[in-house]
């Protein structure tokens, strides 16, 4: 922006009479809205990041939080636009703004904000120009401004400042791959760093579908085996099962009586299920039940932020209906309400078909724990550019499933740029780029197979931590009930 830029804002902001206070920045501060956050001394959920999209209606300008990003889905709806995408450095340009440094208000597009930035009384800025940073709130902002307010971004787990966060993971019994792992596992595991982590082993949710005794055992030693291998650390995260701490079963019963049976009817699980051609008269009621198990998993623990796949954001929501509607009986705030922590990548991750998403059932994974020689097969099988007849033809490298995997799982990013250099060229064959992938995968996972084996045989190490775990949740979840016992009136002068 130009002085004449940060000028302009200024007097819109003074002649509005809102409040802010202007901050010089270091003279050597990079455009990373983290960066600036770090100088402030402030988390990222007072920084304001302002986007420019571009769709069949025209640009438009949206305000979020730097906790949260924007779902192109919720956006889209919100808009009735068909087509959306961020606007590209050139249109950037062209209308006027530098990277990085737009400003607050002047907006010539129309603008859009977010709701979770009324949350919030203070927020950082940029003033225009690169010398100065802005503190303000949202709320003076929006006299200047006059967004259109919408809901449309879900928080980023990684930028939550309120520490907890609570996960359940279902042992259905399929082995992972890296599909799994690039979108989902490795995101989770990370947050134990960074976060207090509460993930449990969903074992009583396995029993909607398996009745099988053995398969039952096997499922649950697999995902727990599998998690520990591939880098939870008990010591940072609670890791438990959900049979180890009674208040689940018991908190569930409890929150029954505070959803209707309309409600339950509308979940998805249920009714895909109905739609499967399964009989209402015959789904089990543990099915049926499951949210409100779901429910007490989650409010147990009080999290901020509960990390799932989209599939399970209905389940969420419900959670929040039965604690609000708890809250407002008892008029108290036992339960606060979890936000749904939905990664976009979750899931994204390409198959060896190079078309479909990556998935146990179509047969296009790249396994994690598999012998090397199933591993092998599968990346050598993977599909690369279609147009490309032999080694000696210019390859895409773009979208190609091999490069794709490369990148994730490469550590060696020299190598990784050789080959697309040498196959963009022409001077690579598949046969040789397949196998750095497989050597990769096995620099990448050895170590973690390593563990599982090693796991495997000492059954009473992975006691110890389950048990470890359960007594920690135990602690924190038996609080809980008592405290919904007391609110409720089930603990009262004859038992206290
Ligand atoms: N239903 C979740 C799934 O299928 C697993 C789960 C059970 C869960 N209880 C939970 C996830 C509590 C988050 C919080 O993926």
């Amino acid at each position: 922006m130009t002085n004449t830029m940060k000028e302009k804002v200024l007097k819109l902001l003074d002649d509005a009479h809102v409040k802010y206070e202007l901050i010089k920045l270091p003279e050597n501060i990079s455009l990373d809205v983290v960066d600036h956050m770090k100088f402030h001394s402030r988390p990222m959920k007072y920084a304001l990041a302002t986007m420019i999209y571009k769709t069949e209606q025209g640009f438009v300008a949206v305000q979020r939080r730097g906790d949260t990003k924007v779902s192109s889905k919720k956006l889209r709806a919100f808009l009735g636009a068909r087509r959306l995408s961020l606007a590209t450095m050139d249109e950037l340009v062209q209308m006027g703004y530098e990277i990085g440094m737009v400003p607050p208000v002047g907006f010539e597009v129309p603008l859009y904000a977010d709701l979770k930035m009324l949350e919030i009384d203070e927020i950082y800025c940029g003033a225009g120009d690169n010398e100065y940073g802005m503190l303000t709130s949202p709320k003076e902002l929006f006299k200047v401004s006059k967004p259109v307010v919408c809901d449309v971004t879900e928080y980023e787990a990684q930028y939550i400042d309120h520490p907890r966060i609570l996960s359940g993971i279902t042992p259905s019994g399929s082995q992972l791959h890296i599909g799994n792992y690039f979108g989902a596992v490795a995101p989770q595991i990370a947050l134990q760093d960074t976060h207090e982590t509460y993930y449990f082993v969903a074992d009583l949710h396995a029993l909607t579908t398996v009745h099988d005794r053995e398969n039952l055992e096997q499922n649950i030693t697999g995902v727990v085996l599998d998690y520990l291998a591939l880098g939870l650390n008990p010591d940072k995260c609670i890791f438990f099962r959900q049979s180890d701490v009674p208040a689940h079963s018991q908190l569930a019963v409890v929150l029954a009586n505070y959803i209707s049976y309309g409600q339950m009817k509308r979940m998805h699980a249920y009714k895909d299920k109905l739609q499967t051609g399964t009989n209402e008269e015959s789904i089990n009621m543990g099915l049926f039940n499951y949210p409100i198990l779901m429910a007490a998993d989650i409010l147990l623990y009080k999290p901020y932020g509960v990390p799932v796949g989209e599939d399970q954001r209905q389940h969420i929501e419900l959670t929040r209906d039965i604690a609000e509607n708890f809250n407002k009986t008892y008029k108290t705030s036992t339960f606060p309400l979890p936000e749904p922590l939905i990664s976009k990548e979750v899931g994204r991750i390409v198959g060896t078909d190079g078309e479909r998403k990556m998935s146990k059932s179509l047969g296009n994974i790249i396994g994690i724990f598999e012998e090397e020689k199933v591993i092998e097969k599968q990346i050598m099988s993977c599909f690369t550019d279609p147009n490309r007849k032999k080694a000696t033809d210019p390859g895409k490298v773009e979208g190609n499933p091999v490069f794709i995997y490369h990148d994730l799982m490469n550590d060696d990013k020299a190598q990784v740029a050789e080959l697309k250099a040498r196959y963009r060229a022409g001077e690579v064959g598949d046969v040789e780029v397949k196998g750095k992938l497989f050597e990769a995968h096995k620099r990448k996972f050895g170590e973690a197979r390593a563990r599982r084996a090693e796991l495997e045989g000492n059954m009473d190490m992975v006691r110890e931590i389950l048990t470890g775990g359960a007594i920690k949740a135990q602690k924190l979840a038996g609080e809980t009930l008592q405290e919904v016992y007391k609110v409720i009136g089930e603990t009262n002068k004859l038992n206290n």
